[in-house]
């Protein structure tokens, strides 16, 4: 297997679990971490002595254009992940960043232009795509098990205090990340609730309505709600918060024109997802056995280890390998950012919002 060379932009939280991930796929041969970079030169140094990393910089540009890097993580705050894609596209190398994938639409136009002019590899982090359930819970609907699905609900109730705004004041701002929990937190059950219902084609109507109601000291929304169709006639509702105490989780429910319904569950947030309904005819049993497992294993994917990030890189690592794209690209992490700004401008006009955007 050949070794792909890579490096990390951004040397924060998230960076962290990306450093694990990536040493982990380098001892299994499949990557060298060769570089990180941080605009804090001390946070920089940090992660790359915390996880040997041999060479740490406070110039995105030194990372990108190190001797043997062909790909990068981008692991900045949200406003550098644009200008982070067309640098390392600009001189040919892959790129994944982390999620949101950019602040805007037109930005993430111009990464997926500028990544498929270039035929690099670009990939958006959603690692809860790579739970098995959610897997499992895809391959089903794309099947048919269910037939053609007919309604989908997505609830989303977690918790976010001052405490998580002070932490990092680029959070909850306009500036900072164009949004709050939506953007931020929602946005990997959106992901999912939209590749899970893409079998209905796509989100073709958002009736939404977006409000801050208990979060005083952040500019954007904490509650959101909206009416869904799509293109098969399917009707969804969204349902997110990120007021509620303790913090719960959230459920992904779809059901198709058969009557059955399949779910993804993370209950509490940080739990690997279950499908904790499975009514398809002749797979309740095996469903409920493998809910039974997984309730007892109380499985996590960021502690004790970065478990998903490491089943995401190594697709990417895998894309750039043989050529194709990974599971999450740009045109996929295009589509929670198509959405999110659906409901901001329905909240603005008051009317029904048609897609694409
Ligand atoms: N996948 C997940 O579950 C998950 C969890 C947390 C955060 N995130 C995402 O990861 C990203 C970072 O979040 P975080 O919590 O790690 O933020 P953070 O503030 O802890 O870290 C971001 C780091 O990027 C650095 N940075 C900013 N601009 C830079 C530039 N031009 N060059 C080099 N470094 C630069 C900052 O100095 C900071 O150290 C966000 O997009 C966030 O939404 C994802």
């Amino acid at each position: 297997m050949r070794r792909i060379g890579i490096g990390i932009i951004g040397c924060g939280n998230i960076a962290r679990f990306h450093a694990m991930a990536l040493k982990s796929l380098e001892a299994e041969g499949e990557c060298e971490l060769i570089a990180c970079a941080d605009l804090d030169g001390e946070k920089a140094a940090t992660l790359a002595n915390d996880h040997g990393i041999p060479n740490h910089y406070t110039d995105a540009r030194a990372v990108i254009d190190h001797p043997g890097i062909e790909a990068i993580a981008v692991c900045t705050n949200p406003p550098f992940h644009l200008p982070a894609t067309l640098m390392a596209t600009a001189v040919g190398k892959h790129t994944i960043v982390e999620k949101p994938m950019t602040m805007d639409l037109a930005e993430a136009d111009r990464a997926i232009e500028a990544t498929r002019k270039a035929n690099v590899r670009f990939g958006v982090i959603f690692m809860r795509r790579f739970w098995p359930a959610a897997l499992r819970a895809h391959e089903a609907i794309k099947a048919g098990k269910i037939g053609r699905p007919i309604s989908g609900d997505f609830m989303f109730k977690w918790h976010r205090d001052e405490s998580y705004y002070r932490d990092a004041p680029w959070r909850g701002t306009w500036k900072g990340e164009n949004g709050a929990a939506l953007v931020n937190q929602a946005v990997h059950g959106i992901d999912m609730y939209l590749w899970l219902m893409s079998a209905a084609g796509p989100c073709t109507s958002v009736y939404g309505k977006w409000a801050n109601l208990t979060h005083p000291y952040i500019e954007c929304e904490d509650t959101a709600v909206a009416a869904l169709r799509w293109e098969n006639g399917a009707l969804g509702v969204a349902s997110v918060s990120i007021s509620t105490t303790p913090t719960l989780g959230s459920r992904i429910s779809i059901t198709g024109e058969t009557g059955a319904t399949i779910s993804v569950l993370e209950d509490p947030e940080g739990r690997m997802g279950v499908n904790d309904i499975w009514t398809i005819p002749g797979e309740e049993a095996s469903a409920a056995s493998e809910l039974a497992r997984a309730r007892e294993a109380k499985e996590e994917h960021f502690s004790p280890f970065p478990i998903c990030h490491k089943w995401q890189l190594q697709d990417f690592l895998a894309a750039i390998r043989e050529g194709r794209d990974p599971l999450v690209t740009g045109e996929e992490g295009r589509r929670s950012i198509e959405f999110i700004n659906a409901i901001r401008q329905s909240t603005i006009s008051g009317s029904e919002v048609r897609l694409p955007l």
